[in-house]
């Protein structure tokens, strides 16, 4: 069974990554994610200052999945530069990626080419973190300003660039602006804005009051995302949002994901969840008579 992509560019021998936040900076957890059989390692979104993050509590589990609200608590750009030598070993021939936040388009420059500098292979635009705030929410459900950033960092750089999105009524509008802006792939989707109160205080739970939401819950609106956006843009896209298995990773495939990044379910189970994805997508494969992961690829469009 052939399982090699080429999503933006980008090759990776199986269509799997993680999805952005959910892998700490080490090199033994990227060995840990190549072993179980990622095609690619996605880094935790870095900003160009060190961030602490939002107040605790910043993650529960919620029916259905993760409401999280970390705040991009990150190292800064600086440190994180000086670490991808070091991750990039540990990765061998698979390919990392970079993920990067700003508060100003100038920011996100910044921080693209200092990631660049320490050797990613490929960075994706966090336009969408839905608990950053004054930068990728707003950034995010503006199609002209999402233009703005992709365009800017994407004249800049030479990895390819990955515009990753969140949920709103313009996701389409700048899905296409970020194409336009020079981005080679798009990732749909990011968490959803959500709250929990708890009841005994009543009061949020989370420290910061408003989180994201992942997991199993946002899947339909993940395959509803990447299929609307496959369907006008024909694009290369990470399919984000509620991979637990084999059947709703091929399932954001058919609607015209190349690849999957799986987040919530790996915070669950660790990385054997990406092997056991793996396994039963390649025996589904099978039994269905490809030969080839990529001749699923937007296949729920065919008329
Ligand atoms: C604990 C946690 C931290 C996250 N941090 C980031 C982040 O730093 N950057 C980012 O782009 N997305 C971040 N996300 C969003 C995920 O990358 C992903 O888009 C989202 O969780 C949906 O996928 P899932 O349903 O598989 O969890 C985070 C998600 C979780 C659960």
């Amino acid at each position: 069974m052939r399982t090699e992509v080429n999503v933006g560019g980008l090759v990776l021998r199986t269509p799997i990554t993680n999805a952005s936040g959910v892998l700490e900076w080490s090199p033994e957890a990227i060995v840990r994610m190549v072993e179980a059989g990622a095609g690619g390692v996605v880094l935790k979104t870095t900003t160009k200052e060190y961030r602490a993050g939002y107040a605790q509590p910043r993650v529960v589990k919620v029916p259905g999945g993760w409401l999280v609200a970390v705040g991009l608590a990150n190292p800064g750009a600086d440190r994180v530069r000086s670490m991808i030598p070091e991750l990039k070993k540990a990765a061998g021939r698979v390919p990392v990626i970079g993920s990067v936040a700003g508060t100003s388009v100038q920011e996100f420059v910044e921080v693209a080419g200092m990631l660049e500098e320490g050797g990613v292979d490929a960075l994706e635009l966090n336009l969408s973190c839905p608990h950053f705030k004054g930068g990728g929410l707003e950034m995010g459900q503006d199609p002209a300003v999402s233009y703005e950033v992709v365009k800017n960092v994407a004249s800049v750089v030479k990895v390819p660039v990955i515009a990753k999105l969140g949920l709103s009524d313009k996701v389409l509008e700048v899905a296409v602006k970020s194409l336009e802006g020079g981005a080679r792939a798009l990732a749909l989707i990011n968490t959803i804005r959500s709250m929990k109160i708890d009841v005994y205080r009543k009061k949020p739970l989370l420290g910061n009051k408003h989180g994201g939401l992942g997991g199993e819950s946002i899947h339909p609106i993940a395959v509803r995302v990447i299929y609307d956006v496959y369907k006008e843009t024909k694009a290369d896209i990470f399919g984000v949002g509620g991979v637990k298995d084999w059947e709703t990773a091929v399932e954001l495939m058919l609607a015209g994901a190349k690849a999957v990044q799986i987040g919530s379910a790996l915070m669950d189970r660790g990385e054997t969840v990406i092997t056991e994805v793996l396994r039963g997508m390649e025996k589904f494969l099978w039994a269905e008579g490809f030969e080839d992961v990529r001749e699923i690829v937007g296949l729920a469009h065919r008329e």
